[in-house]
């Protein structure tokens, strides 16, 4: 008797424990205890002079053939707005350490043109300026972070700028900008201080950076009502001494310092194919974007040593997937196609960076049209929208939300003796109530079954959007624009607290819980 009840028992454990493995995923959220908002600028982006990411891209000139408005493409402009893009960084990258902002004011004919050393020796012919800028960022409706430029550039210059751009009253620059057809100031709040001074922004030691950028600050100057949040130039990567040096020598001179961290599947001399890799370089990327979450986090603990009030934000501002140009296309250009594993790159960098938003509060994907990981590919007067393009869709639904803490115990997708998350996710609730999770099944094989608990919401309706394609290097091109698409997502089972569903293989997923 005894024995027949031990062996119940034992067939019910087992039973019991079984079940558990069959929801190898399990995310718990915690609806009620959200702290956090997500600032909207983690969702900014990046558009730098280089290659057709503004002339063709963005910028075709008032009499071109393409729709425009004052010069500005009208389609990508549409396709932008929905988006919702917070913030715009401009001009570069490294073109901001060699931008003179004086050669692109006044009439476009008059403009001096400069050699574009960086980007292909092209000639530039300044017809983008400020202006322009400052027109696509009221077309788009977001607010411009300029890069200003430290490695080649005069404290007078950087100071003159600022005053052109926001001082409202009598003064040489202002009386300048209103001779120039706007009386107008505009508000600028994101200044970078430099761009890549470790590198191609003046190749300076971190020591000899913290003082220039203390120069450079005093003269930022704010005008009447503008404030500006000074973006200091921060690391490359991982290199910690950096942050170290400028957290202990600028501190809280700085609004934010910024990361530059690039996913490269190979190396940088061959960087591997945007759309010919096979699985293991597919699970290399993935690996290499998650380390996002590890920057993010060492960096941060540097930072709170010095600010443990959390007062200067961590803003990667140049992050992406970065590959080998399209072949046959100008090696300076950094054209690039932009695949399902693109997809999966930003849905687990954004989870990562929604998920630190304590710190992190302003981002931009590199780049915007037409370079590196893109969100829109234009060919002349066509366009095409990337499966990158539709996780910013998916994800526009966190901007200013607040962040819901969730853990998430999950699967891992193996490969070379090595292995990452299978699910990656990241919640929060907005101004109305509404619950938003993104899901995303890194395993390009299997399904992930996932249980996630909701504790302390009142959900009644659950409904979802889902992006994934036949294979992982799918992509969108001029001939077939709609080969990676969303599509909705209706299986998913809401159950008091409970929602389960089924992850296919690589795949994004939102969910809407009201
Ligand atoms: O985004 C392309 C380049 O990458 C930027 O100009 C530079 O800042 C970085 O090295």
């Amino acid at each position: 008797m005894k024995n027949k009840f031990l062996f119940i028992v034992l067939i019910l454990l087992f039973i019991g424990w079984n079940g558990k493995a069959q929801t190898q995923n399990k995310v718990v959220i915690n609806a009620n205890e959200g702290k956090y908002t997500i600032s909207r600028h983690i969702y900014g982006h990046f558009s730098e002079h280089l290659g057709y990411g503004i002339y063709g891209g963005i910028w075709v000139g008032e009499d071109s053939p393409i729709p425009n408005t004052r010069g500005i493409r009208k389609d990508v402009v549409e396709a932008l707005k929905a988006l919702q893009i917070p913030n715009l960084r401009w001009p570069g990258g490294c073109f901001a350490d060699e931008y003179h902002w004086q050669d692109g004011i006044g009439p476009r004919d008059q403009r001096p043109k400069m050699i574009n050393t960086h980007w292909g020796g092209l000639v530039e012919d300044n017809s983008f300026g400020t202006h322009e800028f400052m027109d696509l960022c009221e077309q788009l409706g977001c607010e411009p972070y300029i890069c200003g430029n430290v490695g080649s550039g005069t404290v007078e210059e950087m100071s003159k700028w600022i005053e052109y751009m926001t001082f409202d009253g009598e003064s040489p620059m202002a009386n300048l900008r209103k001779q120039n057809g706007h009386p107008e100031p505009w508000k600028i709040t994101f200044f970078g201080v430099g761009n890549e001074n470790w590198g191609c922004g003046g190749d300076m030691l971190a020591e000899y950076y913290a003082d220039m950028y203390r120069r450079y600050a005093v003269y930022c100057r704010n005008y009447g009502q503008n404030r500006l949040y000074k973006i200091a130039g921060g690391p490359n990567a991982s290199d910690y001494n950096w942050t170290e040096t400028l957290m202990k020598k600028i501190g809280n001179k700085m609004n934010a310092l910024s990361l530059h961290y690039y996913t490269v599947p190979k190396n940088w001399n061959d960087k591997g194919s945007a759309t010919d890799f096979d699985e293991t370089e597919y699970f290399i990327t993935i690996d290499k974007a998650f380390f996002m979450r590890e920057l993010i986090e060492k960096h941060t603990a540097i930072m709170d040593k010095y600010d443990p009030a959390k007062r200067i934000a961590l803003a990667p501002d140049e992050w992406g997937g970065w590959y080998n140009v399209e072949p046959g296309t100008n090696p300076g250009f950094l054209y690039q196609q932009n695949t399902l594993r693109d997809a999966i790159l930003a849905a687990v960098t954004l989870d990562v960076f929604n998920q630190h938003c304590d710190r992190v509060k302003i981002a931009n994907i590199a780049q915007m049209v037409n370079v590196l990981q893109s969100v829109i590919l234009t060919d002349k007067e066509k366009m095409l929208l990337t499966p990158t393009y539709w996780i910013y869709d998916f994800y526009k639904v966190h901007q200013d939300a607040t962040m819901l803490p969730l853990s998430v115990a999950c699967a891992r997708y193996e490969s070379q003796g090595k292995s990452i998350d299978a699910v990656s996710a990241s919640a929060s609730r907005d101004k109305n109530g509404k619950i938003h999770i993104s899901l995303t099944n890194t395993d390009p094989n299997k399904s992930q079954t996932v249980s996630c608990e909701l504790l302390g919401a009142k959900a009644k309706t659950v409904s979802g959007r889902i992006l994934t394609a036949n294979k992982i290097s799918d992509h969108n091109t001029f001939d077939n624009p709609k080969t990676v698409s969303p599509k909705d997502f209706k299986d998913v089972k809401l159950t008091g607290e409970n929602l389960s569903l089924t992850l296919p293989a690589k795949s994004v997923i939102i969910l809407e819980i009201q």
